[in-house]
């Protein structure tokens, strides 16, 4: 019986092709979603992953969620926490609706399910989590220090949990894509994104399943001796 990883925003996005990397690895995936309930039948169809829809900002329907996920499958191994959204304006523009919004459902989802998925793993001396945070929680984006705090407070969350959970073979990754070919990256005014593609070395968007590769390595029995620490899949965009 395959390993059960449970992945946020897992039916759109980055968070499909991780599903489908995890899927295609042999894993029992569960996808949550919140609001696209089209993209996440066509999953469902297109390969029989089970989607749970709730909000990941809210603490008690992440336990209510995790408990029926439980209940149903049995525990979770391994929790991909991809699910976030943008909000961009800059500052002198944003509102404390779009700041919140965006903590709240970009780092604040990170800390309501590793929560209700850590004691499990704890108790049972296996885990394997992996936060997707960005490019820009590195270097910082005009117009996102919405998005830019909330994804370098994943950078940080990260590198605290992976020392809580190293003696127990708990492993705790970051991955920082780069803009890659989604529906987010697509929303980004069509002048802006031309500018940001002239600056990514390798000359174009990433494909999702660049990140959907790096979590099937990283979440893999054997890679218990990697944690804390955070890959770069941007096309050389960044380099730290
Ligand atoms: N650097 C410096 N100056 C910039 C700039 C930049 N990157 N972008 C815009 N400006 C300047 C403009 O030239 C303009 O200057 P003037 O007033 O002197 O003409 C001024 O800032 C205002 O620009 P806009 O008219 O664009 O301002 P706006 O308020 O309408 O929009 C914005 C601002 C919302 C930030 C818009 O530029 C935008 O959407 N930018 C894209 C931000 C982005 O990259 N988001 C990434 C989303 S995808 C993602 O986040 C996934 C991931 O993890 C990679």
């Amino acid at each position: 019986m395959g390993r059960i990883a449970v992945v946020t925003g897992g039916t759109r996005g980055l968070g499909k092709a991780i599903s489908l990397a995890l899927h295609a690895k042999g894993y029992r995936v569960i996808a949550v979603c919140c609001s696209n309930v089209g993209a996440a039948l066509e999953l469902c169809e297109e390969t029989a992953i089970p989607v749970f829809k709730w909000d990941v900002g809210d603490f008690d329907a992440c336990r209510d969620g995790v408990e029926h996920i439980e209940k149903e499958f049995g525990h979770i191994d391994i929790l991909v926490n991809n699910a976030g959204i943008t909000s961009d304006a800059v500052l002198h523009h944003m509102t404390p609706d779009q700041w919140w919004r965006v903590i709240n459902n970009d780092l604040g989802a990170v800390f309501n399910m590793c929560r209700h998925v850590i004691e499990g793993m704890r108790a049972r001396s296996f885990g394997r989590i992996v936060n997707i945070s960005s490019v820009n929680g590195q270097k910082g984006q005009f117009g996102q220090t919405n998005y830019a705090a909330a994804k370098a407070g994943i950078l940080g969350f990260t590198k605290a949990l992976a020392l809580e959970g190293a003696r127990r073979n708990i492993t705790v990754n970051a991955i920082a894509p780069g803009y890659s070919d989604t529906d987010m990256v697509a929303a980004v005014p069509h002048e802006v994104l031309h500018s940001i593609v002239a600056d990514i070395p390798v000359g174009h968007l990433g494909d999702p399943m660049d990140v959907g590769r790096m979590v099937a390595f990283l979440v893999d029995d054997s890679a218990g001796f990697i944690t804390g620490a955070t890959f770069a899949v941007n096309g050389g965009q960044y380099m730290s």
